[in-house]
């Protein structure tokens, strides 16, 4: 059984192995470029980890893990358009370097690499490998539309949000670990169990991102802290703040979310009245919540090898970036 060191070091070195033309070069060198930057490498690594519950042999599960890394990778380069975000993992995002023609271009080629990678699974799972992926993304885009649609929506209601959150993000998670049961022999429950394993643990990521993006150490958390406010992002942490309000602090507030404002002023005025509220112990209990229904759905599945899933779910509880 390999743990979260070893994974993550094979991950980072098949990803090196991973080689691009020369030209266009505005179409290839972005790619190399977001792929090179360190992220979590989480998506892949769950990959492995399902996979290792039921096959210690990892070769299978590679070209999958490879593909939802380059997946995700390609979702970044559109959302950092779509969120106007100026860094992304403590570097300039694709679109601030170049343009966004070429954000947009260089992540069309990604989502059709992450295909070509995907279809590296043996005949027989393929047809099942490409069901669940396809299905993760087209969800992610409608998350990503909810996402959209909510910065000028009034009235969201924190149940939409959730759905959002879970689209957007969650479900790739899912079926990272769907992906990985399903390469290595996983049945149908168990494939079942490990998709809401995901699913749970990638809505707690979620809200962990969107407090991170208030209250996040801007030395370490790799984004532009407050870009949520920024954007008027329905965030559980506005929506719950909303609740809590006294009618000052909800005039306030409200007053904030309706204009176009990218100021200092604004997301300092909002993260006070989010701290007044004590917003975060909010979230770190909804957190906590999701985070025992995952294991509910892990401990449902029998394996020796759960140990690096388990430490690996607690650390996202405390992350930092
Ligand atoms: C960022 O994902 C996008 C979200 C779904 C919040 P990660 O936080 O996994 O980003 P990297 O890949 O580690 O940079
Ligand atoms: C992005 O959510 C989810 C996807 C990239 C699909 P966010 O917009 O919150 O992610 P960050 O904070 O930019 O990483
Ligand atoms: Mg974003
Ligand atoms: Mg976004
Ligand atoms: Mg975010």
């Amino acid at each position: 059984m390999r743990n979260l060191a070893d994974l993550g070091a094979i991950i980072e070195n098949e990803i090196e192995k991973l080689s691009y033309p020369q030209s266009p070069e505005l179409l290839y060198s972005p790619i190399e470029y977001i792929m090179g930057l360190q992220g979590k490498r989480m998506r892949p690594i769950l990959v492995l980890m399902a996979h290792q519950l039921f096959d210690e042999n990892l070769d299978k599960a590679i070209s999958p893990a490879l593909a939802i890394e380059v997946f995700h990778n390609f979702t970044l380069l559109h959302d950092d358009i779509m969120d106007k975000a100026p860094l992304r993992r403590g570097n300039a995002t694709v679109h601030e370097k170049w343009n966004d023609n070429v954000a947009i271009l260089s992540g069309d080629t990604m989502m059709i690499q992450a295909y070509q990678l995907l279809s590296k699974v043996d005949d027989e799972k393929l047809r099942k490998v490409l069901d669940v992926f396809s299905k993760a993304a087209t969800e992610v885009c409608e998350g990503q539309q909810w996402d959209m649609d909510f910065e000028t929506q009034n009235n969201v209601e924190i149940s939409e949000y959730m759905k959002m959150i879970e689209y957007k993000t969650a479900v790739l998670l899912a079926a990272s670990l769907q992906l990985g049961g399903i390469t290595g022999g996983a049945s149908i429950q168990e494939q079942e169990n490990l998709y809401e394993f995901g699913r749970n643990i990638g809505i707690a990521f979620q809200l962990k991102d969107d407090l991170l993006d208030a209250f996040g150490n801007p030395d370490t958390f790799g984004k532009q802290v407050g870009g949520d406010i920024m954007s008027n992002k329905k965030t559980y942490l506005y929506l719950k703040a909303l609740e809590a309000a006294s009618d000052k602090q909800k005039n306030e507030l409200e007053k904030y979310f309706s204009i176009s404002d990218a100021s200092t002023e604004k997301v300092n005025a909002v993260k006070k009245i989010f701290i007044d509220l004590k917003i975060q112990s909010f979230i770190i209990d909804l957190m906590k919540e999701y985070q025992m229904r995952a294991m509910m759905h892990l401990d449902a599945i029998r394996s020796s090898n759960k140990e690096p899933l388990i430490a690996f779910s607690e650390k996202l509880m405390d992350r930092i970036s």
